[in-house]
C-alpha cells in the first residue's frame, strides 16, 4: 500500500475523547522501548510523526494518526512499569485496558516483541489478556537489524513453541521488522490493506 498522507490528529488519555469517525484503526502496543513509535514512523515514511526516545516511557498518551484520509494508526504508551501485581489487569495502565475494551473501531492490535529476547512474562500476559477479551491481534517482532535473519527465525520459532505451551492453538499472524532497515514494511502495510478492503 502506498502512504499518501499521514497526519497527527489528537493525543489523549480518555478513550471517549478519541476520534469518533467510524474509520478502521490499528493499535501498536508492547513493552516500553520495544519500538512502537519508531514503527509508526517507519510505516508512514516520516522521521518524527510519532515521538521516539532511547529512554522507556516516552509515549504517555493515546495518539491517533490518520493515514490516507481513511484509517487510523494508534500509538500507545508501553506497558511493563508496574513490576508486580495481583491481577493481570492491574499490570497494564487502566486506560490501555479501557482502550482495548471500549474502542469499537479497533480492527487489529499489533503486539510488538523485541526479536532478540526470549518470551517475557508480561508480553505473554498481555497476549492472553487480548485472547480472553476476543481482541484480534498480530505479533510484530522488532529490531530485526540487531541480529541475523537465522537467529531471528529461530527466536520466532521458540516464541511459537511458548505460545503453544500456553494453550494457544496456533501462532497468530506475525511480522519480523526493523525500523532501521524497513524490513517488514511492505508485508505489514499489505496486511492492513487487505483487512481495510474486506
Ligand atoms: P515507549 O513510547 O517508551 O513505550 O517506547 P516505544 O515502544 O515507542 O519505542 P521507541 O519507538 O521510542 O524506540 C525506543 C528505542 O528503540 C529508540 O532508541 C529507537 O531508536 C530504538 N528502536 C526502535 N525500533 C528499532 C529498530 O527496529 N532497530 C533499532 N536498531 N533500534 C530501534
Ligand atoms: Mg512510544
Amino acid at each position: 500500500m502506498k502512504i499518501n498522507s499521514a497526519e497527527f490528529i489528537i493525543s489523549n488519555s480518555v478513550v471517549s475523547k478519541c476520534p469518533q469517525e467510524p474509520l478502521p484503526e490499528y493499535a501498536f502496543i508492547g513493552r516500553s522501548n520495544v519500538g512502537k513509535s519508531s514503527l509508526i514512523n517507519m510505516l508512514t515514511n516520516h522521521k518524527n510523526l510519532a515521538k521516539t526516545s532511547g529512554r522507556p516511557g516516552k509515549t504517555q498518551l493515546i495518539n491517533h494518526f490518520k493515514i490516507n484520509q481513511n484509517w487510523f494508526l494508534v500509538d500507545l504508551p508501553g506497558y511493563g512499569y508496574a513490576r508486580v501485581s495481583k491481577s493481570t489487569k492491574a499490570t497494564f495502565q487502566k486506560f490501555i485496558t479501557d482502550y482495548f475494551e471500549k474502542r469499537t473501531q479497533l480492527v487489529c492490535a499489533f503486539v510488538l516483541i523485541d526479536v532478540r529476547l526470549e518470551a517475557q512474562k508480561i508480553d505473554l500476559e498481555f497476549i492472553n489478556y487480548l485472547g480472553e477479551n476476543g481482541i484480534p491481534f498480530c505479533l510484530v517482532f522488532t529490531k530485526m537489524d540487531k541480529i541475523t535473519r537465522v537467529k531471528a527465525e529461530s527466536n520466532v520459532a521458540a516464541y511459537r513453541k511458548k505460545l503453544l505451551a500456553e494453550n494457544w492453538e496456533e501462532m497468530p499472524p506475525y511480522f519480523i521488522t526493523s525500523s532501521e532497515t524497513k524490513v517488514g514494511r511492505e508485508e505489514l502495510l499489505t496486511y492492513i490493506e487487505s483487512i481495510n478492503e474486506t
